[in-house]
């Protein structure tokens, strides 16, 4: 596998929670107010650092067998149960464990190891991704590394999660392999109503642009579904038309460079909810949604981006004239070269991309030769899964004694 020669096309962004993490060491001194308790944790070095807890997270993440189903590790208490909302009554440290008295009667004791339990529960899913442009190299990695090799098959997931893309190469060329290059990684393929594998070869009957030889603008799949898997494979068998190349845009830069000119833009895409239609003549497929989802901290969730597949707004929607100046801007910024990394798929060549986040085209090519190319999806959530159990963030018991 090659290193990335990646110049400074890139910069670094903080997915996840982004809190304090609870301080390390054994709990040495508690105070109790009406809404709040306090708990001093010990160091190693005789010091000591505090964290102050709102009572019912606290007693919500009580670790007990009664508050928790032991067998299967999920939570058997629910915070609306007691009429009265949680409050210590009383408080005290026995054997370096915190031991709470509920104003319901309940108690509760938290030891070092569940507080650490309860921070790693809580902290889950923090990673640091990369925002790309133009001039920023996809990872490529060998197939039968990447389906034998445990440590290379964990840096592919990290790359992919990374950056929302990956390719492998030297993948079979058989037509349906895919699935189980896909099957062989661990992940799930989703199934849809337009068929488990999506075959893009010229089509005079088919239902979608890819089926002809016309440029394919950057969009990504299935923006008919309200949910569309978020993860997409695209294994190209054979390649031998001249053109098509292909080319991935990152929307974290395309929405950063749209938030940097209109700060209002990517507000009004968050709120208009727009219909996407797909249909072939077995399928009928329609969702109306908004093209961004953005979560409180402005981090990006996910861009519905299909202008191919996309439906007229009501003529006199409220927001259409603030709508399609942001999606002229939105356009104008996802076409610029500037934010495109482009390459070929050559036969054997599978690119992985995360289809909530990364755009995904092609140029028009001349059928001068066969080119066959067949997708499926998965979700990206099986990715973060196994990645958490080969980094031990994720262990067998989230909370334990
Ligand atoms: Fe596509
Ligand atoms: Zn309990």
């Amino acid at each position: 596998m090659e290193a990335p020669t990646n110049g400074p096309a890139f910069h670094d962004v903080e997915v996840g929670p982004r809190g304090r993490h609870l301080p390390e060491g054994t709990p040495s001194s508690v105070d109790v107010t009406a809404d709040a308790v306090t708990v001093a944790f010990a160091d190693a070095l005789g010091g000591a650092t505090a964290a102050t807890f709102h009572p019912t997270w606290l007693r919500d993440n009580c670790p007990c067998d009664e508050c928790r189903i032991v067998q299967t590790d999920e939570r058997r208490w629910q915070p609306w149960r007691d009429v009265e909302s949680p409050q210590a009554v009383s408080a005290k440290i026995v054997d370096g464990a915190l031991h709470v008295t509920w104003n319901s009667g309940h108690r509760s004791t938290y030891s070092a190891a569940a507080f650490a339990n309860i921070d790693r529960a809580s902290h889950r899913g923090t990673w640091t991704g990369r925002a790309w442009t133009a001039g920023y190299e996809i990872e490529r990695f060998d197939h039968a590394a990447a389906t034998n090799d445990m440590v290379t098959r964990r840096r592919l997931f990290e790359a992919f999660r990374r950056d929302g893309a990956i390719v492998v190469t030297g993948s079979p060329v058989v037509p349906g392999s895919v699935l189980d290059l896909v099957r062989t990684l661990g992940l799930t393929i989703r199934d849809s109503s337009l068929g488990l594998i999506f075959d893009v070869k010229l089509d005079p009957a088919g239902y979608n642009i890819a089926f002809t030889a016309e440029e394919v603008p950057p969009h990504n799949d299935n923006a008919q579904y309200t949910n569309p898997p978020s993860g997409q494979v695209l294994a190209m068998l054979v390649n031998d038309a001249t053109g098509g190349e292909s080319v991935v845009v990152d929307s974290w830069s395309v929405l950063e460079q749209l938030e940097a000119l209109d700060p209002g833009a990517v507000d009004v895409l968050s709120r208009v909810a727009v219909g996407h239609r797909q249909y072939s003549t077995e399928a009928e497929g329609f969702s109306r949604n908004p093209l961004v989802v953005r979560d409180r901290d402005g981090h990006v969730r996910h861009l519905r981006f299909s202008n191919q597949l996309m439906q007229p707004l009501e003529y006199d929607d409220p927001d259409l004239a603030a709508w399609y100046r942001a999606y002229r801007l939105l356009g104008t910024i996802v076409s610029d070269p500037a934010n495109h990394v482009s390459f070929r798929l050559s036969a054997g060549d599978t690119l992985f991309v995360n289809n909530h986040r990364v755009l995904h085209s092609r140029t028009a090519f001349v059928p001068d030769g066969p080119r066959h190319l067949q997708d499926i999806y998965f979700d990206v959530d099986d990715v973060m899964g196994h990645l958490d159990r080969m980094t031990g963030e994720a262990t067998d018991a989230m909370v334990t004694g």
